[in-house]
């Protein structure tokens, strides 16, 4: 059931504000380019634009341009491919995640179906490589381009690890820098590519991102646990119930017996998906310091994150970025 609240994104308008005209422009365009190619389109793109994300990676990019003074004509579409292709992602991710609630609405796959969902989803594909063809940067299509196919490499190895529960830490930070951080980095290194600049500081903008980036899944696995799904607008316990290992649980199972790791997951592998199972779940991870654990993980990387791109020119922009930085650490949406 759809929750009826929509997400309270009032702190992320705050810490945005610097890049407020870069925002509107980017949804004038957004919605300009989503304009019916066919009814179907037009009325999944309706329930697209009705449902907005929070708009982070175009934050990012826009932030971390003006921040380094590498903001240029271009930077709005780049922002547009990268978000189209982010929203791709998460059509194709409600499939694969069977998925019923997203940003607080019902999903495509569950209003339409999974077939419709996959098939928009390759059109947002589509129109993002093609407003990518628009900045005329062989470098940023490039990038945008391997940080695409970084999203599906982690998003199929994840499916390959599924029920996987001796998966380890450093494997699970493998799959979600591949599947989140990759377009985080490239969110934060389109300044510095649009704008040419030298190896060393486009490396730094893509550390950041990076950073932030497998930060800001960190927080969404996390919030599986812990959120309220009036804010999240996403049902928690989906990847308990799916099989998707996750830190708070990567960590809770190392830290017990062998004996107690097996009864947990031979519980998980058998239980129904219904909130007294949730709660045995939640319990054990919490009793064994995984939240606290995973919790700390995104304020460190976080912490890494904002060390990649220091020193830099205090001015607005930095200071929204280390706003943005925050709210990925410790979100609640
Ligand atoms: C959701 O990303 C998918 C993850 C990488 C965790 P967002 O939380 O940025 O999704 P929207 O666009 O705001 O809905
Ligand atoms: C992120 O993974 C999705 C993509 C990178 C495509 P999740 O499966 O954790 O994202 P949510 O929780 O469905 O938003
Ligand atoms: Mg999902
Ligand atoms: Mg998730």
């Amino acid at each position: 059931m759809p929750v009826s609240t929509t997400l309270d994104t009032s702190n992320l308008l705050e810490y945005t504000r610097p890049v407020q005209a870069d925002l509107d422009a980017f949804d004038k365009k957004l919605a300009d380019y989503l304009r019916g190619d066919s009814p179907l389109i037009t009325s999944i793109a309706r329930h697209l634009l009705k449902t907005r994300g929070k708009r982070i990676r175009p934050a990012f990019v826009f932030l971390s341009s003006r921040a380094s003074h590498n903001y240029t004509e271009h930077s709005v579409d780049a922002s547009l491919a990268i978000e189209l292709i982010h929203t791709a992602t998460l059509l194709h991710d409600d499939v694969v995640d069977e998925s019923d609630l997203r940003r607080g609405q019902t999903t495509v796959n569950a209003k339409w179906t999974n077939l419709i969902s996959v098939l928009m989803g390759d059109y947002l594909f589509a129109k993002a490589f093609r407003i990518m063809c628009e900045t005329h940067s062989m470098e940023l299509i490039d990038a945008i381009s391997r940080a695409t196919e970084r999203v599906s490499v982690g998003e199929l190895r994840q499916i390959e690890e599924t029920g996987n529960y001796s998966l380890s830490e450093d494997e699970y930070l493998e799959i979600i820098a591949d599947k989140t951080a990759s377009l985080f980095a490239v969110s934060c290194e389109t300044g510095p590519i649009l704008s040419r600049r030298e190896w060393p500081e486009r490396f730094k903008f893509a550390d950041f991102g990076e950073k932030v980036g497998t930060a800001f899944q960190i927080a969404d696995d996390l919030l599986d646990f812990v959120g309220n799904p009036e804010l999240t607008g996403k049902e928690p316990g989906n990847d308990v119930f799916n099989g998707k290992v996750t830190l708070p649980l990567i960590y809770s199972l190392k830290r017990v017996s062998e004996a107690s790791a097996r009864e947990i997951t031979e519980y998980l592998k058998k239980s129904d998906r219904d909130e007294a199972a949730f709660q045995r779940v939640y319990a054990f991870v919490a009793e064994n310091g995984g939240l606290d654990y995973t919790f700390k993980k995104a304020d460190e990387l976080c912490q890494q994150g904002l060390d990649s791109i220091t020193p830099i020119d205090k001015s607005i922009y930095y200071e929204s970025l280390v706003e943005m930085v925050q709210f990925t650490a410790s979100r609640a949406s």
